[in-house]
């Protein structure tokens, strides 16, 4: 079995079962804090629980990075990392808002650049967004694509929660110029709908975006042809580290990315 075959079987599971558990006052039990610092709920113990039950099953040799779970070696002679948010915008699917996914990604070393796979699944659809090293980017069959032409209206992609009162100034002109902001509240499910072409660039400058947040969104959007940067400008790339905390501009090509860069303020 390949690799992306088991995440896309494990992300199907973790649908079939959070799928009547989303918005329910059972999502939201407390579970105490998780590996990434967060409060875990239910439901992302469920998704986790269905992703490490199914590895076990068909005997996965991996090391497992789980946002709530931590770092869990499921084999002392492993192919790899598995990076893993089962639940990416667990506040929306506490409260019920049908925008929230599963996250795995395959890395081959402690790099973001080493990713070779990665499979975000919106929870609310079924829909798989998934990619492998090499063989672009794909909306379950079809082949996808970051946006290539002008597009009738610019949306951008900004998230903006808990951004600090510096950054929301630096940031002024952009929602005031005639551009289209959106936010969302799953990172990695935008930067699935930024790497199909809805979005022409997405911005996340608030330091505070987790590895588990990004990693299988980063090889989507950098096998849809996008560019992944840091903040800074330059390709993005980091540790696998818990400590690590990131910020991020994804952008279809480079005139939009100078155009909306003009926006901000220095
Ligand atoms: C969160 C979502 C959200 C972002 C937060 C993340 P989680 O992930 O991606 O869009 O603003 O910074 O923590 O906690 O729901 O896995
Ligand atoms: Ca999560």
């Amino acid at each position: 079995m390949e690799v992306i075959d088991v995440l896309q079987e494990a992300s199907k599971r973790v649908f079939e079962n959070v799928k009547n558990l989303a918005g329910t006052s059972d999502a939201a039990g407390d579970y105490g804090r998780g590996a990434g610092g967060d409060i875990s709920r239910k439901i992302d113990i469920v998704a986790e629980k269905t992703v490490l039950d199914y590895f076990k099953e068909i005997n996965f040799e991996c090391i497992v990075l789980g946002e709530e779970c931590g770092r869990v070696e499921l084999s002392k002679n492993p192919r790899g990392f598995v990076i893993m948010d089962a639940i990416d915008g667990s506040a929306n699917a506490v409260r019920g808002i049908p925008f929230f996914c599963c996250s795995l990604a395959f890395a081959t070393d402690d790099k973001i650049s080493s990713i070779t796979d990665g499979v975000v699944t919106d929870l609310s659809s079924g829909d798989q967004y998934w990619a492998s090293q090499g063989k672009g980017a794909f909306l379950n069959e079809r082949k996808i694509h970051v946006q290539e032409k002008e597009p009738i209206y610019r949306i951008v992609g900004i998230n903006m929660s808990g951004a600090s009162p510096e950054l929301v100034k630096r940031l002024q002109l952009i929602f005031k110029s005639h551009n289209h902001t959106r936010h969302f509240g799953a990172n990695a499910l935008e930067m699935a709908f930024f790497a199909r072409g809805l979005f022409d660039i997405f911005i996340d400058w608030r330091d505070k975006i987790r590895i588990q947040d990004i990693a299988a969104g980063y090889l989507l959007i950098k096998e849809a042809g996008g560019l992944m940067l840091d903040a800074n400008l330059k390709p993005l790339d980091s540790d696998l580290s818990y400590q690590t905390r990131l910020s991020f501009i994804a952008a279809a090509n480079e005139k939009i990315l100078h155009d909306v860069m003009s926006q901000v303020k220095k």
